[in-house]
């Protein structure tokens, strides 16, 4: 049954009787919120459930998703050499690293959830913020998604269909399949959300260390010879470099995940930066490593030649145990969309709970505890997505979008240095870091339009600019109709979600 009380706008008193803090000089989402259980306060919010070992879980189980099983190949077309690639995946790893420290003052800093919207509401105030979350909810984070979940679901079918190519129409199908079940999971408990990402990452690390111990037996073995003269034929096309960073960073994407979820992580200012300084080393090692073992399976050739690397390298060297490694893809992808899903319902949450998308997306279930309106929302755009098969240009949209938020993360961090150089920050990150890493982002936003100009970068410009037309009715002057509103409360009754308190006002 309802209990309509809860419902009401307003004062929600949760089942420990905790609040929200809106504090005023304090950093904001701040670490009012651990004292949970205090019976202080009389608002809604999502509960601190994830500590070190769930926070490293959700960074590396994200970014460990299809890139490092197909992406090899890509980087090794477009880099022309062996040494070259190994080069850029190296550099993708420290790029995620640089870029997540600068993360982790801004998350430490500002602790609410969000990430990038957080950031750009402290540094820039609310228009960018709110074309931030615009683009990231509607395309970004539903078209992450969407590609991860097709990635699951070829490899899923492909495991029963042998003699032909798996059929579109069913991989869509599983795709979808995917996303509900991972829709479940997330509404369902936070607690079961943050188990299932810690089994999935460890499942996937096994099936890391099987192909990086089967490369070093093999090299142990004396099969070296794809590793000699590594630099030859590399190709030094700036553009060309470019578009490989793209299809690393691709495989490194995810670096930024726990910055959404901030005030659920317990203990946010030390637990937020040792899980980011955890977590990103230990994957560009397993890259790393992991290419090392392609190679000593086969040659630079054959990888081009292969769809998915590392099933090419199963097949070559597990045997009848050949089967493990699409079993690792599907298990690494479904792991991802997960994480994707877990993140992208706090930036739904963030966002709406400022008035800056439909106000239901910021409700919370009010049992449950998890931002389910939300969460319902981006997967319905993840599955229009999938089904409508647009991923290819979507990728391009992709990275250039992220890139040039990632840059406008850095460069708040630098404007706040200013701004607000009094603000409590838990962990400085030396400020030659920011500079770098908005400096290749740079690089990577102008790069590639110079190269080859395409018309999806045109289509990204202009879908920004669409939010700010948007932006002046429907935000700016808060214009609201009786019909939304009446679908905000049904849309309450329905899934017994209730508001939970800004944190700007
Ligand atoms: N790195 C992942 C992969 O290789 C994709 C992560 C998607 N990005 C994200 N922020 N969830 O498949």
């Amino acid at each position: 049954a309802t209990d309509n009380s809860k419902l009401s706008q307003g004062n929600n008193v949760t089942k420990d009787g905790a609040t929200i803090g809106s504090g005023e000089d304090e950093p904001r989402g701040g670490d009012k919120l651990e004292g949970a259980g205090s019976a202080q306060g009389d608002a809604l919010h999502l509960q601190r459930r994830v500590g070190l070992l769930s926070g490293v879980a959700l960074i590396v189980g994200t970014m460990i998703g299809s890139g490092i099983f197909v992406s090899p190949t890509g980087l090794l077309v477009r880099t022309g050499s062996v040494g070259m690639s190994l080069i850029i995946w190296i550099a993708c790893g420290l790029l995620s690293l640089l870029g997540a420290l600068a993360y982790a003052e801004l998350g430490t800093m500002n602790t609410s959830s969000g990430a990038e919207y957080a950031y750009f509401m402290d540094a820039y105030g609310p228009l960018p913020a709110f074309l931030f979350s615009w683009v990231s909810t509607l395309v970004l984070k539903p078209s992450q998604m969407a590609i991860i979940c097709l990635s699951f679901a070829k490899y899923a079918v492909e495991a029963f269909v042998t003699e032909c190519d798996p059929p579109v129409t069913v991989v869509k199908l599983v795709a979808v399949m995917a996303i509900l079940i991972i829709l479940f999971i997330n509404c369902y408990s936070v607690n079961l959300a943050t188990s299932v990402m810690n089994v999935f990452t460890a499942a996937k690390l096994i099936a890391v260390m099987v192909v990086v111990v089967g490369g070093m037996y093999k090299l142990v073995q004396g099969n070296t010879q794809n590793m000699e003269n590594m630099f030859e034929g590399t190709t030094y096309s700036i553009g060309n470099i470019a578009t490989a960073f793209y299809t690393g960073l691709w495989a490194y994407d995810g670096w930024n995940n726990l910055n959404y979820v901030t005030e659920e992580i317990k203990n946010p200012s030390k637990n937020l930066p040792r899980s980011i300084v955890i977590a990103i080393p230990l994957v560009t090692v397993c890259y790393v490593l992991m290419n090392i073992s392609y190679l000593a399976v086969m040659s630079p050739v054959e990888m081009t030649e292969s769809e998915a690397v590392a099933v090419t390298f199963g097949n070559r060297i597990l045997g009848f145990m050949a089967w493990l490694m699409p079993l690792s893809v599907t298990i690494s992808t479904f792991g991802s969309a997960h994480g994707t899903l877990f993140a992208a319902g706090r930036l739904c949450f963030a966002a709406s709970r400022e008035g800056h998308l439909l106000n239901i997306l910021s409700y919370v279930h009010i049992r449950r505890m998890t931002p389910a309106p939300g969460l319902i929302f981006h997967s319905l755009i993840a599955i229009a997505m999938v089904l409508s098969g647009t991923i290819d240009s979507l990728i391009d949209f992709f990275s250039f979008t992220a890139w040039i938020f990632y840059g406008g993360a850095m460069l708040a961090l630098i404007v706040m240095r200013f701004t607000r150089p009094n603000f409590p920050r838990p962990y400085k990150v030396p400020i030659i870091i920011p500079f770098i890493v908005l400096g290749i982002s740079l690089y990577l936003i102008v790069a590639p339009i110079i190269d080859t100009p395409q018309i999806e970068y045109l289509y990204a410009t202009f879908f920004i600019l669409a939010g700010f037309i948007f932006y002046i009715p429907f935000v700016y002057y808060g214009f609201t109709t009786i019909a939304m509103e009446k679908f905000t409360v049904f849309c309450q009754l329905l899934f017994e979600v209730a508001p939970t308190q800004s944190i700007y006002e």
